[in-house]
């Protein structure tokens, strides 16, 4: 190897590099595309779930929610709420909402009917069945 690190050296460095990263990054980008259908298993998105994601965003839940670690982090991650809470807690959660206890942090009740609040429920099981490598870390987030 020369003493005297040339010009040339440099550019060879900077192209070669260049080139592995950006195909690194190409081939876990497609890694990533390959692997989503089953992580998402998008085949369960049934016109309830649709439904319920439409609620989700009409109403803001976001506002002080996180949804699988993105959001505001105001009042706790939901969505993995189903697993953590079991079937039927959503629905019962929302209806008798708000708590009005003392020095507790309050959600609003948004006055959903029933068919709405069942897709509510079923849209954050279909998120909570979502394969996300366990993210995020800390359940309740
Ligand atoms: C203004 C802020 C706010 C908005 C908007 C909001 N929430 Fe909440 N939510 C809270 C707070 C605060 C808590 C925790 C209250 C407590 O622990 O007493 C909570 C708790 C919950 C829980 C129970 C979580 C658990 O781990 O037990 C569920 C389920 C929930 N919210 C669903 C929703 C849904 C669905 C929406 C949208 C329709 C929504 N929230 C919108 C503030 C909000």
């Amino acid at each position: 190897m020369n003493e005297i690190f040339t010009k040339s050296m440099a550019r060879n460095v900077y192209y070669g590099g260049s080139i592995f990263f950006i195909l690194l990054f190409l081939a876990l980008t497609l890694d990533t595309t390959i692997a989503l259908p089953e992580r998402d298993h998008r085949e369960n998105i049934t016109e309830q779930v649709a439904h319920g994601k439409t609620i989700w965003e009409e109403n803001d839940c976001i506002g002080c929610h996180t949804l699988l670690g993105e959001g505001a982090y105001f009042a706790p991650e939901l969505g993995n709420v189903y697993k953590r809470r079991g079937p039927g807690f959503i629905k019962a959660w929302l209806k008798a909402m708000p708590t009005n206890v003392p020095g507790r942090r309050q959600m609003p009740n948004f006055n959903l009917t029933d068919e709405e609040l069942d897709a509510l429920e079923a849209f954050l099981k279909w998120s909570s069945e979502i394969n996300t490598a366990n993210w995020p870390p800390n359940i309740e987030g």
